[in-house]
Order: structure tokens, then sequence, then C-alpha cells
């Protein structure tokens, strides 16, 4: 896998460069705590290929600058899984999770307000973030651009001498270090809808790249191809924007029931149509003879790449969110797809700082009209059972696997 590994190598050597300095400094003065905090924390350590153990540490120290989170949930994202299967980028033994959330239990003295400017105090429920700078040129695996390491960074970076960097545990410290690490209190919002912040950037960025082409309207007929977690919150993202006419398209009927539940108009299956003719043509059908003004393309299959610019009518749109790692390559027809279609396309990929702090309003407005977003979860596991909550994930039973802390 070519997944920007130039990129993750500069960042692995980073921090293992940096290491022997990341601890943090007991705070002189007696940090605000709550509740009992017990003597050890449990973090689910990735010691093997498809194998973690829970490991147990001392509780650390929390710093001046430090906080300290009893985690309550985290999402098993597409990276744990390939990290899970492959460790593509050598980091055994790792702590993952990066889509956690959890409550403030002890904040040293100097901490008084997250990553917006808002206050927070023992008791508040926080997530982080992996993007460091207000940006749009910065997204997530452009970490050694921001230079942070194991100590800013939650679940994606190897182990250090504080172990607690990982949302798969039931204890993680957000250290301050010198960019300090990025992370928001949004008590504000249930468990899930905190779980499903991460993946949910993800489509907030993608539809403020479709609105960079000027084609997205409330009366737009748009294409959600790919009904996954990310196809399904599109769907989602498009709903709270106030564009109605969807059609979704996938293979699995099931999925394409949950689209509809999501908001979608219509539906095609394209396990139903031979031939990217007859297919084109259901979709035109589903919106009563058009073709779509704007796509979306959530698949990492290339060839739904390439039948997507069928669905689209001349001057439209695409956004192709895909990809997040290499696919391999699609086939397009320059002349028919491209330039006599006069086709506006925007790549998509991650999100950035600001599309972060949106995507809370977002889910609250999701929540408002309705959504089933909560649905998206649909297997949850103890910490404890971490091993059997990947392997479901790997076996794509269900959307949205988590592990929920007791
Ligand atoms: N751009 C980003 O930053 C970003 C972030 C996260 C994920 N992604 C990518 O988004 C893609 C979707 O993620 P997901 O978690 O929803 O994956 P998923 O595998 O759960 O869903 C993909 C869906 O596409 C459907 N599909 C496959 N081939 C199709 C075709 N030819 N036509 C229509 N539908 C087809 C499948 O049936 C499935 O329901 C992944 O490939 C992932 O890499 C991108
Ligand atoms: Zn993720």
């Amino acid at each position: 896998m070519d997944m920007n590994s130039a990129n993750i190598e500069e960042i692995v050597k980073q921090v293992l460069a940096g290491m022997a300095g990341n601890g943090s400094s007991a705070s002189a003065a007696a940090p605000a705590a709550s509740g009992d905090i017990p003597k050890v924390a449990h973090v689910a350590m990735l010691t093997s290929l498809e194998h973690y153990d829970i490991k147990e540490f001392p509780m650390p120290e929390v710093g001046d600058d430090d906080i300290l989170v009893k985690v309550e949930g985290c999402g098993i994202c597409g990276t744990d899984a390939h990290e899970f299967k492959r460790d593509p980028f050598g980091l055994i033994p790792v702590a993952l999770g990066h889509e956690g959330t959890g409550e403030i239990v002890k904040m040293g003295k100097n901490v008084k307000k997250d990553s917006a400017g808002k206050d927070v105090k023992v008791g508040d429920k926080v997530v982080t973030c992996m993007i460091f700078k207000d940006d749009p040129e910065i997204t997530m695996f452009d970490l050694n651009k921001q230079n942070v390491g194991a100590a800013d960074v939650y679940g994606l970076l190897p182990d250090d001498d504080v172990h607690l960097n990982g949302w798969f545990s039931d204890y993680i410290l957000i250290r301050g270090g010198a960019f300090g690490s990025t992370f928001f209190n949004v008590s504000d919002l249930d468990l899930k809808s905190r779980i499903l912040i991460e993946p949910c950037a993800v489509l907030v960025h993608a539809v403020e790249r479709a609105k960079t082409t000027n084609i997205l309207r409330f009366n737009s007929r748009v294409v959600v191809q790919g009904c996954g977690p990310i196809g399904l919150i599109c769907i989602a993202v498009l709903r709270t924007l106030g564009v109605e006419n969807i059609v979704a398209v996938d293979g699995n009927q099931q999925r394409l029931e949950f689209a509809k539940k999501m908001g979608a108009m219509k539906s095609v299956n394209f396990m139903e149509h031979k031939g990217i003719d007859a297919l084109a043509g259901a979709v035109k059908e589903a919106f009563g003879g058009h073709l779509a003004d704007f796509a979306f393309q959530c698949t990492g299959s290339p060839a739904a790449h390439s039948n997507i610019y069928h669905f689209i009518r001349n001057g439209g749109g695409l956004c192709e969110l895909g990809f997040f790692i290499n696919g391999g390559d699609a086939t397009i027809n320059p002349h028919f797809d491209l330039c006599s279609k006069e086709i506006n396309l925007v790549g998509s990929w991650v999100y950035t700082l600001r599309d972060y702090a949106t995507t809370f309003d977002f889910l609250k407005r999701a929540k408002a009209i309705g959504l089933p977003m909560d649905e998206l979860i649909t297997h949850t596991f103890p910490l404890e059972e971490i091993n059997e909550a990947h392997q479901t994930n790997l076996a794509q039973k269900g959307l949205k696997i988590a592990i929920i802390n007791k």
C-alpha cells in the first residue's frame, strides 16, 4: 500500500527521534480531579497482526498542561482495520483508536479552554482531532507539515513512554506540548454522536469541496454512489443542507433501504442492471428522466469511478472521495467523460480543522431533522472484546463498529 507512505515514514521517524523527551512533567500544584481515579489504566495494544492484548499501565502523572480522560467509547475506522490486518508501517506495538470520546477526570492547572476557545472543566466530554492548524492546505496525513508526534496525535503513532495515547483504552492522557493537542469540548453531544464526529467530518469536507463547483443547489439532482458509512453520512450531510432529490446507488439492498431512511428519495441497485447503459438509464429514470446535476463517488471501486460519469448531465459536477487509499487505476474516456461533458471534478481527502468543528453542529442538525444517525453504529463491544470487534469489522458485518466501555 502506498498511502502517503513517505509522509507516514517521516512522522514515524520524528516520533521515534522525539520519544525520549515526550513525557509529561508532573504538576507541582494539585490538578483538578473528579471521582476515584484507579492506579492503573488499561490499553488495548496491537501486539501482533490481528491481535490486541489488554495491557495495564500505571496511571500517569497529569502535568500542568495535560488532561486525563476516562474513555467512554471509540469507533473502529478503516485505518485501524488496515493496521490490524497488515501493520503496513511497522508500528506494532501500537495503541490505536482515534474516533474516541470520554469525560475529563483530571486537568492540569494551565488548562482552561479547548482548541476552539470554549471553557473546559472536569466532567466535560471531549474529542481529539488530528489536525492542528486552521489551514485548508492541511489534512490528516500531512502530520509532518504540522510537526507533531505521539504526544499530540492519538491512536495512530507508535507507543511511547506514557502509553495512554490511543482511544481503545479506559483512560487516555491528552498532553499539552509545543503545539498542544487539538481537543474539543463536545459535552452538548450524546455518546454516539461524539463517536461519529471523525467520519462525519470527512463528509462535511467533501460537501464543502463539492460546493466549490458552484453546482449544488437546494433542488439539485444528486447521485450518491456507495452506501457504506461514508455514502450514508454523505446523504445525511446533503439532507441537512436541504438537498432532497438524492438517488442512492449500491448493490446491497439492505444498505439501499438504509439510504432511503437517511433521506435518499430513490435508490438504484446496480446488480439489477446489466451494463452501464442500462444502469445509467435506471438512474435517469429515478430522477424522472434527467441525469444528475452532481454526484458523490463513495466506493473504493475503480469500476464505480468509471461508471459514475454516465450518471451526470453535461456541465454537471463530481466529487470523488472513495479512495482514501490507493485502490488501483480506473478507466475513463477523456473525450466523453470529461471534455464533451464539461464535468466539474473535485477530489476530497479527510478534512480540515474547521470542518471538524463544523461537524459538531452538523450532528445536532441531523438529529433535529430526524435522521437515524445513531443507527449507523450497528455493533458495540466492550474493550476486552476488541479482537472480536475488529473481526466483525473485517467481515463487513453491519456499518460502524464501536468499542463502548462499561
Ligand atoms: N476521502 C476520504 O478522506 C475518505 C475517508 C474515509 C473513507 N474513504 C473511502 O470511502 C470509501 C467508502 O467507505 P465506507 O466505509 O463507506 O466503505 P464500505 O466498503 O463500507 O462501503 C462501500 C459501498 O460501496 C458499494 N459498492 C461497491 N462497488 C460499487 C459499485 N460499483 N457501485 C455502487 N456501489 C458499490 C458496496 O456495496 C458498499 O456498500 C472507502 O473506499 C474509503 O477508502 C475516504
Ligand atoms: Zn478514522
